[in-house]
């Protein structure tokens, strides 16, 4: 299925014929004798925001390592704007590296620097900068996703899982990149966090003009953020496109995800008429409200909350 359905804004700064920043074409992937993809074919366009969904073991996150060169392909090219990652002189590379921002799995962050020093690491390896100029910037970047002043002060076990992946986003964006990649940003964060997450990804991919690749399994977070997704099966990108696309797609994976219980809960709260944000935020609320409070509390909540419906982080 062609993915053409919505125009990505261009940055004012951009090269209009710039190639895609990613192009996967007939990607091979293998440990040992287990294929994981298996030509694999995906493009992300300018200025999108692409969510990436799939079974658990399905690949993505091996995708997205392959993609940023930390795991060799078995067959096939990557292209991150226009350079094949794998056979790209060191010059190249370094410029390339520089232009995105990971958002790992699991955070990452070195669990004995601060989150300050954490984030500082991206200016140290890749410029010349004074230190004080590196840590006000490190600074700047902790502001930016919505951290509290004093959080750079701590290591990352004494932060909060939100805060963790705030953290973790504030070191991805430290470079200014023009290229974003989340492996489950939304996981493990209670309702309320997470639509808020979801909201900081979509303003700062609109006002930086970043180009985000977000593997999810959050419902939520695909309605509320994504201009297209892509769909992990059997080995491969089984289709791509915008969510009324796909859900004509005749695929049992794609069908169950979007067709079943939590995809039809999470359709309702979007097709809620005026703000289909603020209608996120309420379910989100509402569920939250749900889990600890007396009745009378509850009677307060968006009367057309589904609370119960909203899935917990990864779904
Ligand atoms: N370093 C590795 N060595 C061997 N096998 C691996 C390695 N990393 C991943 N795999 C395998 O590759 C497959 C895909 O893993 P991957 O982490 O990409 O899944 P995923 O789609 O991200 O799943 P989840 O949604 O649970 O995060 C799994 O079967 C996994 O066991
Ligand atoms: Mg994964």
């Amino acid at each position: 299925m062609s993915a053409e359905a919505v125009e990505a804004p261009v940055r004012p700064d951009q090269q209009v014929d710039e190639p895609p920043p990613i192009e996967v074409a007939g990607l091979v992937s293998a440990f040992g004798d287990r294929t994981i993809h298996e030509n694999l074919d995906l493009t992300v366009k300018a200025g999108e925001v692409l969510g990436v969904v799939g079974g658990s073991g399905a690949g993505k996150s091996v995708l997205l390592n392959t993609i940023i060169g930390l795991k060799q392909p078995d067959g096939g090219t990557i292209k991150v704007f226009g350079v094949d990652i794998n056979r790209s002189s060191q010059d190249e590379m370094a410029t390339i590296d520089r232009r995105w921002g990971v958002l790992f799995q699991n955070g990452a962050l070195f669990s004995n620097l601060t989150v300050r020093e954490n984030v500082a690491a991206p200016f140290f390896e890749h410029t010349d900068m004074a230190r004080a100029d590196i840590y006000e910037l490190a600074d700047l970047k902790i502001a930016l996703t919505g951290l509290p002043p004093h959080a750079g002060d701590l290591k990352p076990a004494e932060l909060s899982g939100g805060m963790r992946k705030r953290a973790a986003l504030a070191r991805a964006l430290a470079l200014d990149p023009d290229l974003l990649f989340l492996d489950e940003p939304t996981s493990g964060l209670d309702p309320i966090s997470a639509g808020a997450f979801d909201e900081l990804i979509r303003d700062l991919s609109e006002s930086l003009g970043l180009t985000v690749f977000m593997i999810t399994h959050d419902l939520y977070s695909l309605y509320a953020i994504c201009d297209r997704v892509a769909v992990i099966a059997d080995k491969k990108v089984v289709a791509s496109g915008t969510i009324p696309e796909l859900k004509k797609t005749t695929h049992p994976w794609i069908q169950e995800y979007f067709n079943g219980p939590r995809g039809r809960a999470a359709a309702q709260s979007e097709e809620k008429p005026e703000d289909g944000a603020s209608e996120h935020k309420a379910v989100a609320k509402a569920e939250a409200l749900s889990q600890d409070t007396t009745e009378k509390d509850l009677a307060k909540a968006p009367a057309k909350a589904p609370a119960k419906d909203r899935p917990q982080g990864a779904a």
